[in-house]
């Protein structure tokens, strides 16, 4: 066949080059493996985690790539071809060539496509790194502790970035920045067990809280009712029911009173310790401006106060565990017993339970922690109650489910991450808590003491174990310690005794 005789290209003859080929069927693969993927996303049930990976992140990449391929295999095509001309022209593009306008046409057409669906996929990409999907259950490991508690906290339908990133531009940069650190950190393993908190970084209170809570309106009393039991043979309940003082900002009178007295005043701190628990100095400004400063007895010789940095008190002082509760195994086994999930009647399982989980906190795998529990109740009951454990079986095995079950929610041994290692500052049982000023010894220049009154915060309404004890006051009762330790109650704090 003549050279002239050969029927035309389809398309502008630069484009049949090796590159420019293979660049097409990258592009034209990675299009379809994209569209099958929405699909299969569309199709299944529940999303996996990786599916969104793939689709919106790793696949468009390679598509890039396949689309890139094209033009520079069509450049060095054209580039090839004048070699020896002497002489350096662009490519021309003449409309009236049939292969030219058809290239052209396919160009644009593909462009336009592309264009859209680029469109779309930045914004499913966007949509995606913000999902709870993409923060919780992407780096499994690394965030399955925080991820688990939250599934089962008031904020699970909160998306996480709503606390950890909050709206506007700057601190939608700031995360993706970090957020490259830390996939780094997670890909070479250079992340610490626990992750460290406070987290210094994390956005103001005032700028992701407010959004949903109004914080000049605040609620009245809040009615709670904590249910216990001691860990002594017949594992005695004992309840106290209360009034919590949660207070607020009368709208009215623009008088704020009660516990989130605090975010209407100016209360400033300084923690000596990294993880804020230690506060020896304490100051507030009031309303008309004048000021008052409390510092405690704690051993703060040579500190310079002046100098140190001061932290304004804001909601996470208070709630730093709003959606990511590890709850204390002696308390959460308590909602258990008293909801029935585990026989009330069994003897000693409160505190058979609650020394276990003392041991299994130091042991490093779930599979381990699970024969623990399995051998160590089932052991206690063949040897001290052997009538029992042949009768009631049945009702040990199910404790024996419950406490598997109350480990797999709380403890996470591959992440260091358990109540221990984040405690919370709502109370003052298991955590310093509101003593961290409120322990009766931060006193200021002119004798004032931030006060330790047991009813400045709550009244107590009800208390006792119902049957032999069952006192009632709606003004107030004198607290009652359920095991008697005297009055150690007043001098000590209690988490000096119940903390870790
Ligand atoms: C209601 C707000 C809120 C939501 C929703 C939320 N977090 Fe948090 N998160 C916090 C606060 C507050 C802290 C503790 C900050 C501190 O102590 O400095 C925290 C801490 C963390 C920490 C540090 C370790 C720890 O336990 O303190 C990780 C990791 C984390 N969150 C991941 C997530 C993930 C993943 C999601 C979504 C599945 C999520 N968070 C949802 C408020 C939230
Ligand atoms: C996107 C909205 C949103 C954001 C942001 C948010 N919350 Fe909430 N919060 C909620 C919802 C919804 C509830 C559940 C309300 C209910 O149960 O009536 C809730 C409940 C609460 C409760 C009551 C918990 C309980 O035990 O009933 C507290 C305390 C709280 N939030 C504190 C915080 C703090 C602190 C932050 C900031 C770290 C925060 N919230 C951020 C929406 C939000
Ligand atoms: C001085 C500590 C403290 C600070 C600061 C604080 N809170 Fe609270 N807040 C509490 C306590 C204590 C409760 C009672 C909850 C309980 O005991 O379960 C509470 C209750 C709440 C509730 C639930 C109210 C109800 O009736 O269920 C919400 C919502 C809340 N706080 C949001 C916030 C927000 C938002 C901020 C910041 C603007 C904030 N809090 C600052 C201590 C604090
Ligand atoms: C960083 C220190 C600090 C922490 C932590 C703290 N408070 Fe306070 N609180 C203060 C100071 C300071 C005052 C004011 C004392 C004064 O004016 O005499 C105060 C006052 C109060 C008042 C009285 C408000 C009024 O109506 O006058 C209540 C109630 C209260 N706090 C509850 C709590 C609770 C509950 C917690 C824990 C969840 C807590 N506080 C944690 C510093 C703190
Ligand atoms: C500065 C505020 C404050 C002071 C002072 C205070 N409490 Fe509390 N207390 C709280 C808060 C807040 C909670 C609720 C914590 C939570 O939501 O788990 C609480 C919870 C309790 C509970 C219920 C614990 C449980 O889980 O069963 C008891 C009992 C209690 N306090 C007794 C006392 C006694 C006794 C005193 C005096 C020695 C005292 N409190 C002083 C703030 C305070
Ligand atoms: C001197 C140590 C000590 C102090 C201080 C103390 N307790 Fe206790 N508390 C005990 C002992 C011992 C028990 C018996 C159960 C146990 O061993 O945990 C107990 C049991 C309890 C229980 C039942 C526990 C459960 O497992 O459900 C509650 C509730 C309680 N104390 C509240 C308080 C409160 C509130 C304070 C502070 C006002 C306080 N205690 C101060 C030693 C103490």
């Amino acid at each position: 066949m003549k050279k002239s005789q050969r029927p035309p290209k389809k398309y502008i003859t630069s484009f049949y080059n090796t590159i420019s080929l293979i660049g097409a069927y990258i592009a034209a693969g990675s299009f379809g493996v994209i569209i099958l993927l929405i699909l299969m996303d569309a199709l299944s049930p529940h999303g996996t985690p990786y599916l969104g990976i793939l689709t919106w992140i790793i696949m468009p990449v390679f598509l890039a790539i396949g689309l890139l391929l094209i033009p520079l295999g069509m450049w060095r095509e054209h580039v090839k071809r004048l070699h020896g001309k002497g002489t350096r022209t662009l490519p021309k593009l003449d409309l009236n060539e049939p292969s030219h306008r058809r290239s052209a046409f396919f160009f644009l057409a593909v462009t336009s496509v592309l264009a859209l669906f680029t469109a779309l996929g930045t914004y499913r990409a966007f949509e995606f790194s913000e999902s709870v999907t993409f923060c919780g259950q992407v780096c499994h490991t690394v965030m399955e502790p925080e991820f688990v508690a939250y599934k089962s906290s008031p904020h699970a339908r909160v998306k996480c970035v709503s606390c950890h990133v909050g709206e506007g531009a700057e601190w939608f940069v700031r995360s993706k920045l970090s957020g490259v650190r830390q996939v780094y950190s997670v890909l070479f393993k250079k992340y610490s067990r626990p992750i460290p908190t406070p987290i210094t970084s994390l956005r103001p209170a005032r700028e992701t809280c407010e959004k949903c809570h109004w914080p000049e309106k605040f609620y009245d009393k809040k009615q709670t009712e904590r249910v216990h039991y001691m860990p002594d043979e017949n594992n005695t309940r004992w309840y106290y029911n209360m009034l919590i003082k949660v207070g607020g900002t009368d709208l009215v009178t623009e008088h704020s009173l009660g516990i989130h007295w605090h975010i209407n005043n100016k209360v400033e701190y300084i923690a000596i310790d990294d993880k804020r628990q230690v506060v020896p100095w304490v100051r507030i400004t009031y309303k008309d401006g004048t000021s008052r400063v409390f510092t405690s007895e704690e051993e703060t010789d040579g500190i310079d106060f002046d100098s140190m940095p001061k932290r304004v008190m804001d909601c996470m002082d208070c709630h730093n565990r709003p959606s990511h509760i590890f709850e204390a195994p002696q308390l959460v086994i308590n909602k258990f017993l008293e909801s029935g999930q585990i026989d009330r009647s069994l003897p000693m399982i409160k505190s058979t339970l609650v020394d276990l989980f003392e041991d299994i906190e130091e042991l490093e795998t779930t599979a381990a922690a699970d024969s623990m529990i399995e051998q160590t109740v089932r052991e206690f009951y063949a040897e001290e109650y052997p009538e029992i454990s042949e009768t009631r079986a049945d009702k040990i095995e199910q404790a024996i489910e419950v406490a598997k079950r109350i480990y797999r929610r709380n403890y996470f041994p591959a992440m260091k991450a358990n109540w221990k290692a984040y405690p919370n500052d709502i109370g003052h049982l298991t955590s310093v808590g509101c003593y961290r000023c409120h322990d009766g010894t931060h006193t200021s220049d002119d004798g004032e003491v931030i006060s330790n009154d047991c009813n400045l915060c709550h009244v107590l309404i009800e208390q006792g174990d119902g049957v032999t004890v069952k006192e009632q006051d709606l003004n107030g009762l004198e607290f009652k310690h359920p095991e008697d330790i005297d009055e150690e109650w007043r001098e000590t704090g209690c988490y000096d005794c119940h903390g870790e």
